[in-house]
């Protein structure tokens, strides 16, 4: 089993160039089978989840020619199964976007339940109101969701509760609608605007993408394009939090500095200095950090997916903070192993309370899920001594090339599998 081996205490300093956005391309990828002509789609991340995905487009009959490792071309018009259901699929979160993509297309799809990372209860109440809403029929039978539809209508969908998943799965299968759809209190992610920008390049009439209220006039078809996927902006996030925790001063590339706001605005209180640039920001800690207050909201607030990141940060900072994690229940996992590594940190329900310490000392801990994962090995860069991350394939779902990017700013790691290859790498590095 694959782990990282980390020998912490050096500063990350240098430049790193951000990948494209996972959580946009899965949902882009989704929207690629619906045309019957060839979509090329560019700057995807070369991970786990997105290479997942393209195999299941591939088992249902689309044909795709993979260019490279960021580019692929699709063309749906060879599909000749509305049904996905593999081992692999199981384990992504956004295989929930095929339900979408196909019972526009076709109005029918089966697709297995979604997996995805264990941070709490993930219900998908909200997709399938939408989708009755649309006037489709939905069973969940043998784990799987099956959706079939006579005809889809437009229709005025109102979603409980914010979420990401729902708005593009409803927005995907609504494209493909007779007539007019409106979504009301819609997510407005950055990654629900390059979904419905990518729908809008194939043909798709969907305004207000980014707001609360979305506005779809259903076409016939979709036609082919090409199109570029988003900068992550968690990815661009965790390294500049890795700056933050390392003392470093890292210059992040590629990326949106509109998208990373909220992002920013947290490093300032925490005590970094932030430079904002066309398509770059610039993080430089001076060492000391301070306590704040955080709580996780749908964007444009402070993205749950960084809330590992920042809780590594305010371990490490003078004075007391808390964290309110507003939409996942379970997200507080890696707050034990952290405290095996020295941090001072209280959960009661949705709330940490964090003593700062001094410092983290090397331990081995569990990765647990993606984004706690890549929060660890951060804390393993600052930690004094050697850290091991287990179960690293988590943070291989969502990180392209993590450990080289992080390599090439100084940071002494490396992916290991046995006891071995960790006893080399401690007499390597001394
Ligand atoms: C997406 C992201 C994930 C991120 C999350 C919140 C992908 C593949 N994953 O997940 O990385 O952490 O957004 O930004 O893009 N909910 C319901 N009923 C539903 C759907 C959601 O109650 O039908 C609740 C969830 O339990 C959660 C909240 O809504 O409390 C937000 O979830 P949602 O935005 O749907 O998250 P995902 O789309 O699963």
């Amino acid at each position: 089993m694959d782990r990282y081996i980390v020998k912490g205490g050096n500063a990350l300093v240098g430049e790193v160039d951000i990948s494209g956005a996972k959580n946009a391309a899965l949902g882009i990828l989704a929207a690629a089978v619906m045309a019957d002509e060839t979509v090329l789609i560019d700057n995807l991340p070369d991970v786990r989840d997105i290479n997942v995905l393209i195999d299941a487009i591939a088992e249902i009959g689309a044909s795709v020619e993979r260019i490279d490792r960021h580019s692929v071309k699709i063309n749906g018009s060879t599909i000749n199964s509305t049904c996905a259901d593999n081992e692999y699929i199981k384990r992504i979160r956004a295989s929930y976007y095929l339900i979408g993509a196909l019972l526009g297309k076709f109005k029918k799809a089966e697709v297995t339940l979604p997996g995805g990372c264990n941070i709490g209860s993930r219900p998908i109440d909200q997709h399938i109101k939408g989708f009755k809403a649309l006037g489709a029929d939905v069973k969940i039978e043998y784990g799987m969701i099956k959706t079939e539809a006579a005809d889809l209508h437009g229709s005025h969908i109102y979603l409980d509760v914010v979420s990401v998943g729902a708005t593009i799965n409803v927005m995907l299968a609504a494209t493909l609608a007779n007539g007019n759809t409106v979504i009301e209190n819609a997510a407005k992610e950055p990654h629900i605007v390059d979904v419905a920008n990518m729908l809008n390049s194939m043909g798709a009439n969907i305004r207000g993408a980014g707001t609360d209220i979305i506005k779809i006039k259903g076409v016939e078809k979709l036609h082919g394009c090409e199109y570029s996927v988003i900068p992550d902006q968690i990815e661009a996030g965790t390294f500049m939090f890795a700056a933050a925790v390392t003392r470093g001063d890292i210059l992040v590339r590629n990326v949106i500095p509109k998208h990373l706001e909220a992002i920013t605005s947290k490093l300032y209180d925490i005590g970094c200095s932030v430079e904002e640039y066309d398509d770059a920001v610039r993080v430089i800690s001076n060492g000391k950090l301070v306590s704040t207050q955080v709580k996780t909201l749908p964007y444009p607030g402070f993205p749950t997916d960084m809330q590992p990141q920042i809780g590594v940060a305010l371990a490490l900072a003078e004075g007391t903070s808390t964290i309110v994690e507003s939409i996942f229940e379970n997200r507080f996992k890696y707050v034990d192993e952290l405290m095996c590594m020295g941090a001072n940190v209280r959960v009661e329900g949705n709330i940490a309370v964090i003593e700062g310490v001094e410092k983290y000392t090397g331990a081995q801990v569990n990765a647990l899920d993606l984004r706690a994962g890549a929060a660890l090995v951060i804390a393993g860069l600052a930690a004094e001594g050697f850290t091991i991350i287990d179960d690293i394939h988590f943070i291989q779902r969502g990180y392209e090339g993590f450990e080289q990017k992080l390599r090439k700013l100084g940071a002494v790691i490396e992916m290991v599998d046995s006891d071995k290859e960790i006893q080399k790498f401690k007499l390597k590095v001394g």
